[in-house]
């Protein structure tokens, strides 16, 4: 089944061609992402009204585009999947209303996808992973755990209670002056710099040992630069990023490792935009073997927002033969 994912939830306009055979085994054919983050990066974050008029302007060429790459003509697709929540409502509408006109002028089958379970799925679209397999989804709206038992049946078993992991690193960035999105930049400064130069608090949630807060290391790094007049030592950038990346990277894999072992995970996947931490990836892989468990992190182009995780979310249901009415709406807190 030849299958044309869309995505447009947030800032990224998405499109991709996968052929699947089997639920959870497909072939990227083509994956295009038109980005705009030199659009918001003057607001200092996302300006959702501007994020969906750009999606007016790029959904066209963007679906074109990979099916051009895929070397594929809208005549050979069997389904769409298109992402209808959760999101920005504006975005959403823009990529579902493309792919409904699409699907009507085509008389292609149609499913809407939900963004999260994209993310869960996005791992299997380079690995085998036999299931129940634990994700951890991070990115700048989300800091989740999850149990992804089948397909369509995944278990929420820990949540941040605050801020996201990508929210943190983006405020983080931002009261450092290193301008939006902050994840990339962080992540590129802490290479050159002292892990152990200022001390971060780990936070824990008190009684629920797989739940995430990372607001408290936001004010932490603000209170450090606040202070930071009196020190006879500069502080430099590098140096602050580093302490505060080593900070989240050890609060996301300590309830990351006790939910692998409360659920007696083999694999543990990483997804989402945080996902493309470089830190984050080398010290969960190497929690995991320690634990005895493997970690899957998939290609960058794949943690942060594609659609081609949409179009595998999709597919299991297409292959059914399901199909969604040309009826359905974006919902901006879609539940999983
Ligand atoms: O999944 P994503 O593309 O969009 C959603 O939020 O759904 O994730 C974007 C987030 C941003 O917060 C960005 O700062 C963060 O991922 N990010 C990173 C890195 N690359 C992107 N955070 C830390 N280190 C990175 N290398
Ligand atoms: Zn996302």
């Amino acid at each position: 089944m030849l299958i044309l994912g869309i995505e447009s939830s947030c800032d990224d306009a998405a499109a991709a061609v996968i052929e699947t055979t089997a639920p959870g085994i497909a072939e990227v054919r083509s994956s295009t992402v038109a980005n705009q983050d030199d659009i918001h990066r003057a607001y200092g974050g996302i300006v959702p009204e501007l994020a969906s008029r750009n999606h007016v302007v790029t959904i066209a060429p963007v679906v074109e585009r990979a099916l051009e790459a895929a070397g594929r003509k809208l005549d050979d697709l069997d389904g769409i999947a298109v992402t209808r929540g959760p999101g920005l409502v504006g975005s959403l509408l823009v990529g579902l209303m493309f792919a409904k006109g699409l699907a009507q002028a085509r008389g292609l089958a149609m499913v809407g996808v939900n963004h999260i379970e994209g993310h869960l799925l996005a791992p299997l679209l380079e690995n085998r992973i036999a299931m129940p397999y634990l994700a951890l989804v991070v990115s700048g709206g989300h800091t989740a755990l999850f149990a992804v038992e089948d397909f369509g049946r995944y278990r929420r078993i820990g949540r941040t209670r605050d801020d996201a992991a990508g929210e943190a690193f983006d405020k983080v960035a931002k009261l450092m002056g290193l301008g939006y999105p902050g994840g990339r930049v962080i992540d590129e400064l802490s290479r050159r710099g002292n892990r152990k130069r200022v001390k971060i608090p780990r936070a824990q949630v008190k009684g629920a040992p797989m739940d995430f807060s990372f607001s408290g290391v936001k004010t932490a790094v603000a209170t450090i630069l606040a202070e930071r007049n009196g020190d006879s030592e500069p502080l430099t950038p590098e140096d602050l990023a580093a302490s505060f990346q080593e900070a989240v990277v050890e609060m996301l894999i300590k309830p990351t490792i006790a939910a692998a072992r409360e659920l007696g995970a083999d694999t543990i996947a990483l997804t989402g935009g945080v996902a493309a931490n470089s830190r984050l990836r080398d010290r969960l892989a190497e929690a995991a073997a320690a634990d005895g468990r493997r970690l899957v992190a998939p290609a960058l182009k794949y943690c942060t927002d594609n659609a081609a995780m949409i179009a595998l979310a999709g597919s299991y249901r297409l292959l059914r033969g399901e199909r969604d009415a040309l009826s359905i709406d974006a919902e901006a807190n879609l539940a999983l």
